[in-house]
C-alpha cells in the first residue's frame, strides 16, 4: 500500500479553545489546557487516537464572532495564551505524532483591527483600500444589492468618510480588499508566519469569499427562498475565479515547506464550488469542506447521494472530507438524534470514520454532547443574539467540554465564559472513560479499526447495490483487505444482501455484539452498525476498484 500523506489517512479533531480546557482558572479555554488534556486525544492506550488537531482561531481579537474577528495577525490573544504556550503545543503533539493546524481567517479582519481603523479615518488615508469602499447610489442606497450572510445589506455606511465598506459577514468584520496586492502579499506572508512556528496547517475561513465581483454586479434571484439571503444566486458576491487562484497562491505558500496540509470552508449551496477550491488534486487546496454532506436528514439514501456525488465529483487526485459537526451547526447528537439518539450517534459516527476521506471529530462530539439551551443573559454568539428568540444561535455547540462530573465539568475553577450544559453529570469524559458500552468507548474502538485497517482508511469505496431502504452500506476494499460497512438507520431489522457468498464475512465492529460471521445475507438489528471484514484472503478476489489506489499512481507528487 503506498504511503499516503498525513491528511489523508488521519482523523482530524476540531478544538473550540475557549471551550476546550481551562488551565488557569479564568473561565476560558487555553493553550496549556490543550496540553494538559493531550493523553484524551492521542498518546496512550486509552486515547481517542487522533492524528490532528484544528484550533478555532487564538489570534488577538475582541471576541466578537467567537475569535473570527481578528485585530492582530501574528500575536496570540492573551486569554488563550502566549507564543510560548504554542511552541510548547507544537512539541507535545509533534510528540505524540499529532499535528496542529490553525484557522485562517482571510476574508476580513474585526473593525479593532489597525488596519481597518487607518482605512476608515480618510478616504487618502494609505490603508484605505486595503478595504473594500464605495459610494452609495442615489436615495441614501447602498453600492448594490448584495446581503450579509447573516441578513441585512453586505455595506455599511461610514459617516465620517461618507462611503460604505462591504462586510460579507457581520458589520464589525469589514471584508480584506484582496485585489489590492498589498493585501495579497501581506495575507500569503501571515501564513508563511505560522508555517515557520512549524504549525501544520489551516483551515481557511470563507476561502470561497476573498473575492468580488469587481462591477459589483448584483446576484440573479430565485424564486422561492426561506430567507432573503438564499433569495439571491451568489455568483457574484462569492466563488469568484480569483479566490480559486487565491486557493492556489495559498498552496504554493504551503508547499515551500513539507507535508502541511489546506483545508478551506467553502460556503456555497453548490457543490462544484467545493470541488473546484480541489483543483486536480496538487495545485489548489488538500482538503475542502463538503456541505451537502453535513446538509442532510437522518437519511441513509440522503448521506448515501452525498458521498456518490463526491465520488462521481471529484477531480482527479482530489480527496473527500467528511464533518458532522463543528463551531457553527448545531451539535448532530441532538439535530439527527431524535428518539434514539445514542443509536444513532453510534450509525453516524460510523459512517463518519469509515467513508473514503478524511474524517474531522468536533469536540465532545465522541461523548455525544449534546445542542445547549443557553439563556439568554448568557449568550455570546452575536448571531444568536441579534435574532433572539429565533433558535438560530450557535453558543449552543460551543458550550465547555464535559470531562467531569466535577463542579464546572472539569473544564475550569471560575464561572466559564458560556455555561456548562447540564448534561455533564452523566455524559463526560471520566464516566464514559470507565463505561465499554459508552460512545466515547464506540469511538475508541473506530478509530482503533481505522489505524489497524488500511480499507478503512486508504481503501477503494464501493456502494452495495440493492441495499434495502434505511440502510447505507458499501465496502471498503485495499490490496490486502476487504471490509463492509452496514449501516441500519431504521428501527427495523434489515436483511442485506453481501456483494459475495463467500460465507466468511466476520464482524469487525458491532453495535449489536454480534459474533458469527455472515452469509450472503445478513440480517441488521434495529440501528446496527455493523462492519464485516472478508477473514481468509482467499475468499475473495480484487475488484477494480471504483476510486482511490487505481488513481494513487498518477497522484503521487515527485
Ligand atoms: C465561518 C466561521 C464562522 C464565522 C464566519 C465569519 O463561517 O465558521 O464561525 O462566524 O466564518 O468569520
Amino acid at each position: 500500500m503506498p504511503d499516503r500523506p498525513w491528511w489523508q489517512t488521519g482523523v482530524i479533531y476540531q478544538i473550540a479553545v475557549p471551550s476546550f480546557a481551562d488551565s488557569n482558572g479564568d473561565g476560558w479555554g487555553d493553550l496549556r489546557g490543550i496540553i494538559e488534556r493531550l493523553d484524551h486525544l492521542a498518546g496512550t492506550d486509552s486515547s481517542l487516537g487522533i492524528d490532528a488537531i484544528w484550533l478555532s482561531p487564538i489570534n488577538v481579537t475582541p471576541f466578537g464572532d467567537f475569535g473570527y474577528d481578528v485585530a492582530d495577525y501574528r500575536t496570540i490573544d492573551p486569554r488563550f495564551g502566549t507564543m510560548a504556550d504554542l511552541q510548547d503545543l507544537l512539541v507535545a503533539c509533534h510528540d505524540r505524532g499529532v499535528r496542529v493546524m490553525m484557522d485562517l481567517v482571510l476574508n476580513h479582519t474585526s473593525e479593532a483591527h489597525p488596519w481597518f481603523t487607518q482605512s476608515r479615518s480618510s478616504r487618502d488615508n494609505h490603508k484605505r483600500d486595503w478595504y473594500v469602499w464605495r459610494d452609495g447610489r442615489p436615495h441614501r442606497r447602498p453600492p448594490n444589492e448584495w446581503l450579509a450572510v447573516v441578513e441585512g445589506s453586505a455595506w455599511q455606511y461610514d459617516h465620517a468618510t461618507g462611503q460604505y465598506y462591504y462586510h460579507a459577514f457581520l458589520p464589525f468584520q469589514p471584508d480584506l480588499n484582496w485585489r489590492n496586492p498589498e493585501v495579497r502579499h501581506e495575507m500569503l506572508d501571515v501564513a508563511r508566519f505560522w508555517l515557520e512556528k512549524g504549525v501544520d496547517g489551516f483551515r481557511l475561513d470563507l476561502v470561497n469569499f476573498l473575492y468580488e465581483d469587481e462591477r459589483l454586479r448584483d446576484n440573479p434571484r430565485r424564486r422561492f427562498a426561506v430567507r432573503p439571503y438564499l433569495a439571491q444566486r451568489h455568483v457574484h458576491d462569492a466563488s469568484q475565479p480569483e479566490s480559486l487562484k487565491a486557493a492556489a497562491d495559498l498552496r504554493r505558500v504551503a508547499d515551500e515547506f513539507s507535508e502541511r496540509a489546506l483545508m478551506g470552508e467553502v460556503f456555497t449551496d453548490r457543490p462544484e464550488d467545493c470541488v473546484a477550491y480541489l483543483g486536480d488534486g496538487a495545485d489548489r487546496l488538500h482538503l475542502s469542506f463538503y456541505l451537502e454532506f453535513v446538509r442532510q436528514r437522518w437519511s441513509a439514501e440522503g448521506f448515501r447521494n452525498a458521498v456518490q456525488w463526491l465520488e462521481d465529483h471529484l477531480p482527479g487526485c482530489g480527496w473527500p472530507c467528511y464533518y458532522l459537526d463543528n463551531h457553527d451547526l448545531v451539535r448532530s447528537y441532538t439535530r439527527l438524534g431524535g428518539w434514539s439518539a445514542d443509536a444513532r450517534a453510534r450509525v453516524a459516527a460510523t459512517m463518519l470514520l469509515t467513508l473514503r476521506g478524511t474524517p474531522i471529530v468536533y469536540y465532545g462530539q465522541e461523548l455525544g454532547m449534546v445542542q445547549s439551551r443557553i439563556p439568554r443573559g448568557r449568550m455570546r454568539d452575536p448571531v444568536g443574539r441579534r435574532f433572539w428568540p429565533l433558535p438560530v444561535g450557535r453558543d449552543g455547540a460551543r458550550t465547555p467540554m464535559q470531562w467531569s462530573g466535577d463542579t464546572g465539568a472539569g473544564f475550569s475553577t471560575a464561572e466559564p465564559w458560556l455555561p456548562v450544559d447540564r448534561s455533564y453529570r452523566k455524559r463526560n469524559v471520566a464516566i464514559e472513560d470507565a463505561d465499554p458500552g459508552s460512545l466515547l468507548s464506540w469511538y475508541r474502538q473506530l478509530l482503533r479499526a481505522r489505524r489497524d485497517h488500511p480499507a478503512l482508511r486508504e481503501g477503494s469505496l464501493r456502494m452495495i447495490g440493492g441495499a434495502p431502504r434505511h440502510v447505507f452500506a458499501y465496502t471498503r476494499e485495499c490490496e490486502v483487505e476487504r471490509m463492509a460497512v452496514l449501516l441500519n438507520f431504521s428501527g427495523c431489522e434489515k436483511v442485506v444482501r453481501l456483494p459475495e457468498a463467500t460465507r466468511s464475512w466476520s464482524p469487525l465492529l458491532s453495535t449489536a455484539g454480534r459474533a458469527q460471521p455472515c452469509g450472503s445475507a445478513c440480517t441488521l438489528a434495529p440501528h446496527e452498525a455493523l462492519i464485516l471484514e472478508v477473514c481468509s484472503r482467499s475468499a475473495w478476489v480484487p475488484t477494480a476498484p471504483v476510486s482511490g489506489p487505481s488513481r494513487l499512481a498518477r497522484c503521487r507528487r515527485a
